[in-house]
């Protein structure tokens, strides 16, 4: 089989599915040669796409040739991690570690893994379009030059902070890993509320996305909070005004940092539920 390390840049992909597949769309566009990507993914059909859209090289199962890879990236769901790490444990204990999958510790990771050097990541779905914003932890064996190289991959997907706590990756998943849905679900309110004032649905869908859009980008380019944004385009007594005062009534900000924090709850029960040791 192929010799270890026969290449310092061969990537390893263990899962090769939606997020794999934006993650080696990054990749190529960067110009790493699809020769030297590696997938293991055991849908045959999936393999075959990956290998024909982007020349990977890809198998329905962890093989010997997996060991030349220094990067493994764990794309897979979380109820399979434990044994997808066990098939493919033996072959990639000289490499360093990604992890995209929700939920499962580094500690199990080293623990099935054999290996300490690990970084999580909490994308989300945006990812796919090259929109994302990731939170990344660390494990501390990881160097610095280990970081930068799991930079330079992520990078390909959108934006990325850096988390000091293995914890903080539950609240990432519950703030911007689920977040795209609540955007989607206000988009939803938006528009049928657009529709009952007499807009046509594409009127409404065009209005709601666009005002979405330009209001997030006038927060990011403006040096105040929200909150001063929104007093700004809130005088007394007027339209705006009106809309908040029933919003508020209504307590719908507690109820919706509740149902965040009730996302948060979930990411680490996941982690309970999935972390625990291969049967
Ligand atoms: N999609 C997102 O935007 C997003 C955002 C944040 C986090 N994540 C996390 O990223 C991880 C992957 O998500 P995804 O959306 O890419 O899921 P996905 O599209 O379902 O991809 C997972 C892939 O892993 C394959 N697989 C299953 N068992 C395997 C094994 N033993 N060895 C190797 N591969 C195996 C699956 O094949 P089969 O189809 O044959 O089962 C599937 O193709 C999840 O943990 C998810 O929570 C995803």
């Amino acid at each position: 089989m192929t010799t270890p390390t026969a290449h310092p840049q061969a990537i390893a992909f263990i899962g090769g599915g939606h997020m794999a597949s934006a993650l080696i769309g990054g990749l190529r566009a960067q110009g790493l040669e699809g020769h030297l990507i590696e997938v293991v993914e055991p849908l045959p059909e999936q393999g075959e796409r990956l290998r024909r859209r982007w020349g990977v090289q890809s198998s329905v199962q962890a093989h010997p040739g997996l060991s030349r890879a220094d990067l493994v990236v764990w794309a897979v769901k979380p109820q399979v991690f434990a044994q997808a790490a066990a098939q493919a444990a033996p072959y990639t204990r000289q490499a360093l570690h990604l992890s995209v999958a929700a939920g499962i510790s580094s500690d199990s990771m080293a623990a099935w893994l054999g290996s300490q050097r690990i970084v999580r990541a909490m994308p989300n779905t945006p990812a796919l379009i090259g929109r994302g914003i990731t939170g990344l932890y660390a494990r501390p064996a990881v160097s610095a030059d280990e970081r930068r190289r799991v930079e330079g991959i992520i990078d390909t997907t959108g934006d990325l902070i850096w988390l000091e706590q293995e914890s903080q990756i539950d609240a990432v998943t519950a703030l911007s890993g689920s977040g795209p849905a609540y955007v989607f679900y206000f988009l939803e309110a938006l528009i049928a509320a657009g529709v009952r004032m007499g807009l046509t649905p594409d009127q409404a869908r065009t209005l709601a996305l666009a005002t979405f859009s330009g209001a997030t980008a006038l927060a990011q380019s403006s040096q105040e909070s929200p909150e001063q944004l929104r007093a700004q385009v809130t005088s007394k007594g007027g339209t705006t005004h009106a809309a908040i005062s029933a919003i508020e009534a209504a307590g719908l900000k507690v109820h919706f940092m509740e149902a965040v924090l009730a996302a948060q709850k979930r990411a680490a029960e996941l982690g309970q539920e999935f972390g625990r040791s291969p049967t």
